[in-house]
């Protein structure tokens, strides 16, 4: 695996959250919760990252994370670019990699990489600039590190702590990056009652997902859960012959009002998004009052400028 920290132990690169400590996860979102804001207040901004260049280079589409990745950044002072890869020389064959020297070459710090390929993230990083640092936005079904993130602190900021939590993940979990990267989060954070909850379709191979309980009943899963995050069906990880029916699926695995009241009193509901909303989720409980889904979304630039700081701006603290 590639070496995610420098020698004095800050962090580098951030490709997954597999490995990384308790105290640094905790750093970190303790930093993001700085940065944290009511809706209707201005953002906070600072000058700490002026002269660095922050470069978004994905190749699947994205809202939130691209978004959240630009912002964060500018928020701290940062140059931003965001290279539109279908107007890039990536079209005319150009590699991924001679494409991350073409930009370090620019003086841009760091990466921030989507991709469709397992192992894209960490092999640009085993081949930059020491000075240059990759963040994973988001690695095949492998990882997204700062969605695990942005999700630890939305549940620590509902339920302060996740130690004692019983976590429902439900859905896709077989073909999710999200589903992983929060695995790795909420069990260095503590939640020792984390179910995975999905057809037998959507399961992940046995070996995947370590002391988790595995349900295929979401009744059973749900069953007096604190956190109950929802999944989308990841169509463009599956072939056609495998794609559910929407109807069937939400029949059976639909997060509707009926079925979160057999989770805690409460309990709230999360999803990374985009939603597939009366497929995996009823628009009912997306925006009922359970629901810290928004909040997710507004956490995201919070843990993006703690990241940011702590590969720009090392011994700052995390
Ligand atoms: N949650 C998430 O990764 O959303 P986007 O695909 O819109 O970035």
């Amino acid at each position: 695996m590639t070496e995610q920290l420098r020698p004095d132990g800050t962090l580098r690169h951030l490709l997954t959250l597999e490995g990384l400590s308790r105290d640094m996860i905790e750093r970190l979102l303790d930093r993001a919760q700085g940065f944290v804001r009511p809706l209707g207040a201005r953002p906070p901004v600072s000058q700490s990252l002026t002269g660095r260049t922050v470069a978004n280079l994905f190749t699947e589409p994205s809202t939130r994370t691209r978004v959240s990745f630009e912002l964060a950044a500018k928020r701290l002072g940062a140059d931003v670019v965001n290279l539109e890869v279908q107007l890039s020389s990536r079209v005319k064959g150009e590699s991924m990699l001679d494409t991350v020297y073409t930009l370090q070459a620019m003086h841009v710090d760091v990466m921030v990489i989507r991709d469709a390929e397992a192992g894209v993230p960490a092999s640009v990083a085993a081949n930059v600039a020491p000075h240059v640092s990759v963040l994973s936005a988001g690695e095949a079904h492998v990882s997204h590190p700062t969605q695990g993130l942005l999700d630890a602190l939305t549940v620590r900021q509902h339920k302060k702590s996740l130690e004692g939590l019983s976590i429902a993940i439900v859905g896709d979990i077989r073909h999710s990056r999200v589903a992983r990267s929060d695995y790795y989060a909420f069990r260095t954070l503590g939640c020792v009652d984390l179910r995975i909850v999905a057809p037998p379709a959507l399961m992940p191979a046995a070996e995947e997902f370590a002391g988790c309980s595995r349900h295929t009943s979401l009744k059973t899963g749900l069953k007096d859960a604190d956190v109950v995050m929802m999944l989308r069906i990841q169509r463009e990880r599956m072939g056609h012959a495998n794609l559910p029916d929407a109807d069937r699926y939400f029949a059976k695995y639909g997060l509707t009002p009926e079925r979160l009241a057999g989770a805690r009193p409460g309990a709230i509901v999360m999803h990374p998004q985009p939603m597939n909303r009366g497929i995996e989720i009823s628009s009912d409980v997306a925006d009922g009052p359970q629901s810290v889904i928004r909040d997710q979304v507004r956490n995201g630039v919070a843990v993006r400028m703690a990241v940011l700081e702590a590969v720009l701006a090392a011994g700052t603290g995390a």
